[in-house]
Order: structure tokens, then C-alpha cells, then sequence
């Protein structure tokens, strides 16, 4: 750590695994910064920028320097990780292990000591760098699954603070979740905030049942009673997106112009069918493929009126599974596109690539039809992003029922992701939709992506967070 001070003057301070920039060095030795992927990131950069809040993060590099910085109105503390702790807490523990075992195991967990002890020690360096900028009494904003022991240490460190926990990822049940080795040690991490947020109703209630069964913690309904006196709040916050930006780039000359752009570039097809994510075993992207697959070749579908443009965002690329993941992919396109494509027709345009957020909403205009069906998922933003995006209230979202965004979107042609046969039906159906069904669904769904954006989002739990009752025996005397 750079500063040896134990408070710093933030009233509000998020703490995430990842800043919002990541730091890129150059040939040239020459520091450029880079958007960071996910969803985390595009919720949470408005609400910073809106409060002059600071921000707690690793720069996306190694060693790197941990020298304070600002970035587009937001003010950057980075924590510095090893090659070695790069290896054993990010790629290791977090996405090692808690990733996979936190949806549902659709990929094996690892468990291993090693990546355990280090995910303890990249905690506790960031429990350090948060306690030293925050205010007296300050609010803490603790992210997401990499940093679920951050809460218990930064507590000890500053019993001042008001900390609140939210997790972008779905909470397993208890069954999964049980497996895990060092399970009481992350239930006693996270029963260090005040608030400890779900995207979903059931990973709130999951929380609350296993730290009754396992620590033995009195609980009634969503409030947990702990022996030191206070009480923690288990609450589910569905997350969401900055709708009058997206809303406003959506609209603007450019963006229509480069969505025209994209169509006659990809030979006007009659259905523009997109897929846009992290290229993630759990956004059930290579079945999406083979469903669509399946459809050109017994002919419910041709390549002369419909492409696919599938968006794998490049991630985790050093971990095994997402190699594996990618070679799969590249094989399934490959194949597709070979078997079914024609001259200037391919089946699947597919691009690995990043994108800047007005390119995303062009293709969000472009495409009839937005595929998003992971095998499990937190929230998922981008199904929530095509809806901002269409303004003429036509389009079609085909979406998996294992999304959080199902919670909500329920106009949507839904879909169990497992089910390839049905995944095909539904796509057809959206495909052969009549406008008028379409235009229904569409602005059902616009009045609830309205009706609540992220700003909603970060009030609702900021505003829950500065009421939690830190001791429940105060409360309770008469
Ligand atoms: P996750 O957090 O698991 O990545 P989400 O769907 O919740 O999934 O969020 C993904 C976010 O990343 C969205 O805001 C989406 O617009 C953005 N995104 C996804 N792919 C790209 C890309 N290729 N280029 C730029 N932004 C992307
Ligand atoms: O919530 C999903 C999430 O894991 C975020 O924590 C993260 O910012 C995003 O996906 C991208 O993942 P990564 O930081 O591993 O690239």
C-alpha cells in the first residue's frame, strides 16, 4: 500500500474487484486506459460519478502502481495484484471457484487451499486500501463475489463505517453453496455489512437460511440477529442500467445511421438475430448457436433472410474453461458457416471483440430479434440494454428463464436454455410474431426498464443502507 493513513475524507466508497478503466501499457511503454468488461462496471460508473463517490479497484494489470488517479469525474484507488495473485485469487478462487459453483455448477469448481489463502490476502489488502479512504463514519459500498470476506475485515478495521454488500451474481442454494470448504468463513465475511444485497428475492432467502442452519444466527424474515448486537439486512436489489443514456444514444443520428449501416453491410436480411456477451460457459452461448444452427439447416430459417451476429466479448482468457469455451465456439461458427453459408452470406457473423457503448447500441437498433440465453445469471444487462434501445417499441427479446432479468421482463419470448428444441421454437416464434404482439410486449417491457434504472437501483440501497440499525438491543429496550 502507498498510504500508511487509517481514514481517508470519502463519504461514499465503492469497493469492486476491477476499477472501471483498465490500465493497457504499450509497446512503447506508454499508459493508455480501457474500458473494463461486465456489467458491474456499466451499473455502477453513473452512481459514482453521480455521488463524487471514490472508487476501490485492481487496473486489470500486474504490480501495477497504486498511485491515486481521476478518470472521467471519478476518483481511482488502485490495489496492486502479483502474476501470482492474479493467478490464485482472480483466475483461481474467484473465477475458479466461486464463479462456477455460484451458477450452479454448470462447470466443476476447484477447491484449493492455495487460491483459498490468497483470495484471504487480496481481501484483507483491499478491507486496507478502503478503510484508509474512507470518511468518519462513511458509507462503504462493497462488489460482488470476488470480495466477500471485505465486509467482517473492514468492520474490524472500522467499526465507524457504514458497510453494505451486493452481489451481482446469483447466491446458489444451499445445497451448492454448502460444498464450498471455507463455507462459514464467506457467510461470517459477508455478515460484516450492514446490508448484504441479492439480485433475486431466492439468493436473499438462500443467505438468510444457511446462516441460521450453519452458524446458528437468530433470523426473522429478512433481518439476521447477531450475538454482538447488531442486526444485518438480507434484502434483493434487481440491478439495472442507465436508461436515459442509453436511451439518448439510441436515438441520436449517428447511432441510427450506423444501425442502417450494420443491416445493408450484413445484405439487408429480413431477421437481424443478435447475441451480445462475455464469451462465458454460463451465457449458454454455444447452444444459442447450434439452435439457430439446426434452424437453417432443416430449412425453417435460410441464410438468405436471416443472419445470426453473435458478440463474445473477449474474458478470463487465461482460465481453462473459457479457452475451452472459445475453441468449441470457434468450431461450432466454423462449421455453421461452412455447411450453411453462401458467398457474402454467413450464417453467424461472429466477433470477438470489444465495442464502444455507441457501436452496442447500434446493434441493438440493427437486430430484430436479441438472444440472450444464459444457463444461469445474475441479472443480465445486455437484455435490458435492447429494450432501452428500442424506441419504436417494435423488436422481440427471446430470453432465458434462468436470468434474473426474467424476473422482469416477462413479455419476453422465454426460453429454458437446456432445452434446444424449445430454444428453436422461440426463436421461431419471434421470428413469424406479428407486429401488433410485438409492439405490446416491447412497451410492457419499456415501462419497466423505465420505471426503474440504475439510479433506482443505487438509491434504493444507499438509502436502505443509512437507515440499517446497527444494534438490534438498543432497538429492543424499552
Ligand atoms: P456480465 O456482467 O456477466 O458481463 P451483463 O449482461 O450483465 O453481463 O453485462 C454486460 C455489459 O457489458 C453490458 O453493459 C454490455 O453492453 C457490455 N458489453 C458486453 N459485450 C460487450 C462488447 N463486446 N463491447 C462492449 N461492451 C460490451
Ligand atoms: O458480475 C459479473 C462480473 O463478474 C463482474 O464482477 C465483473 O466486473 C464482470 O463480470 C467481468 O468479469 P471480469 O472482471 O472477470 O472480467
Amino acid at each position: 500500500m502507498t498510504s500508511t493513513r487509517t481514514q481517508g475524507d470519502h463519504d461514499l466508497v465503492v469497493v469492486a474487484n476491477r476499477l472501471p478503466v483498465d490500465r493497457v501499457v504499450g509497446e512503447d511503454g506508454e499508459t493508455t486506459w480501457r474500458r473494463s468488461p461486465g456489467g458491474l462496471v456499466t451499473a455502477l460508473e453513473p452512481i459514482i460519478q453521480q455521488y463524487d463517490g471514490a472508487w476501490v479497484g485492481w487496473d486489470g494489470g500486474s504490480d501495477g502502481p497504486e498511485e491515486p488517479l481521476e478518470q472521467g469525474g471519478m476518483h481511482l484507488f488502485p490495489v496492486a495484484l502479483s502474476p501470482q495473485e492474479i493467478e490464485e485469487f482472480y483466475e483461481g478462487f474467484s473465477n475458479g471457484t466461486l464463479w462456477p459453483l455460484y451458477h450452479d455448477v454448470v462447470a466443476k469448481p476447484g477447491f484449493h487451499r492455495e487460491w483459498w489463502d490468497s483470495y484471504v490476502t487480496v481481501n484483507r489488502r483491499f478491507a486496507e486500501r478502503a478503510a484508509a479512504e474512507a470518511a468518519d463514519k462513511a458509507l462503504v459500498w462493497v462488489q460482488d463475489y470476488q470480495l466477500q470476506l471485505v465486509p467482517a475485515m473492514l468492520r474490524e478495521l472500522r467499526p465507524d463505517l457504514r458497510i453494505g454488500f451486493f452481489l451481482h451474481i446469483p447466491f446458489p442454494p444451499s445445497e451448492l453453496f454448502v460444498q464450498l470448504p471455507w463455507r462459514s468463513q464467506i457467510l461470517e465475511g459477508l455478515l460484516g455489512a450492514d446490508l448484504v444485497g441479492f439480485q433475486r428475492r431466492g439468493g436473499a432467502q438462500n443467505f438468510v437460511r444457511l446462516v441460521r442452519q450453519r452458524l446458528g444466527h437468530k433470523t426473522h424474515k429478512d433481518l439476521i440477529y447477531l450475538e454482538d448486537g447488531r442486526t444485518v439486512a438480507a434484502e434483493c436489489f434487481p440491478i439495472s442500467i442507465d436508461v436515459a443514456e442509453l436511451e439518448k444514444l439510441s436515438v441520436s443520428d449517428p447511432v441510427a445511421e450506423r444501425a442502417q449501416q450494420i443491416r445493408s453491410q450484413l445484405g439487408e436480411p429480413r431477421k437481424l438475430l443478435l447475441g451480445v456477451d462475455r464469451l462465458d460457459y454460463t451465457k449458454g452461448i454455444y447452444d444459442r448457436l447450434r439452435a439457430f444452427g439446426e434452424l437453417l439447416e432443416e430449412g425453417a430459417l435460410s441464410v438468405e433472410d436471416a443472419v445470426f451476429v453473435q458478440v463474445a466479448t473477449p474474458s478470463r482468457e487465461r482460465v481453462d474453461e473459457y479457452r475451452r469455451l472459445r475453441d468449441e465456439i470457434d468450431r461450432l461458427v466454423g462449421r455453421i458457416n461452412g455447411d450453411l453459408g453462401r458467398i457474402g452470406r454467413p450464417a453467424i457473423s461472429y466477433l470477438h471483440s470489444s465495442y464502444p457503448r455507441d457501436e452496442m447500441a447500434a446493434l441493438y437498433r440493427a437486430a430484430d430479434i436479441m438472444v440472450v440465453t444464459p444457463l444461469r445469471d445474475g441479472m443480465n444487462l445486455v437484455a435490458k440494454e435492447y429494450v432501452a434501445c428500442r424506441h419504436r417499441d417494435d423488436g422481440a427479446l427471446v430470453l432465458s428463464e434462468f436470468a434474473g432479468a426474467a424476473d422482469e421482463l416477462k413479455q419476453a419470448f422465454m426460453v429454458n436454455p437446456y432445452d434446444i428444441n424449445g430454444m428453436k421454437a422461440a426463436i421461431l416464434e419471434a421470428v413469424d410474431a406479428p407486429p401488433k404482439d410485438l409492439t405490446k410486449r416491447m412497451k410492457a417491457m419499456r415501462k419497466t426498464v423505465r420505471s426503474h434504472d440504475v439510479s433506482d437501483w443505487a438509491e434504493e440501497f444507499i438509502g436502505m443502507l443509512k437507515q440499517a440499525r446497527p444494534d438490534h438491543r438498543k432497538r429492543l429496550r424499552p
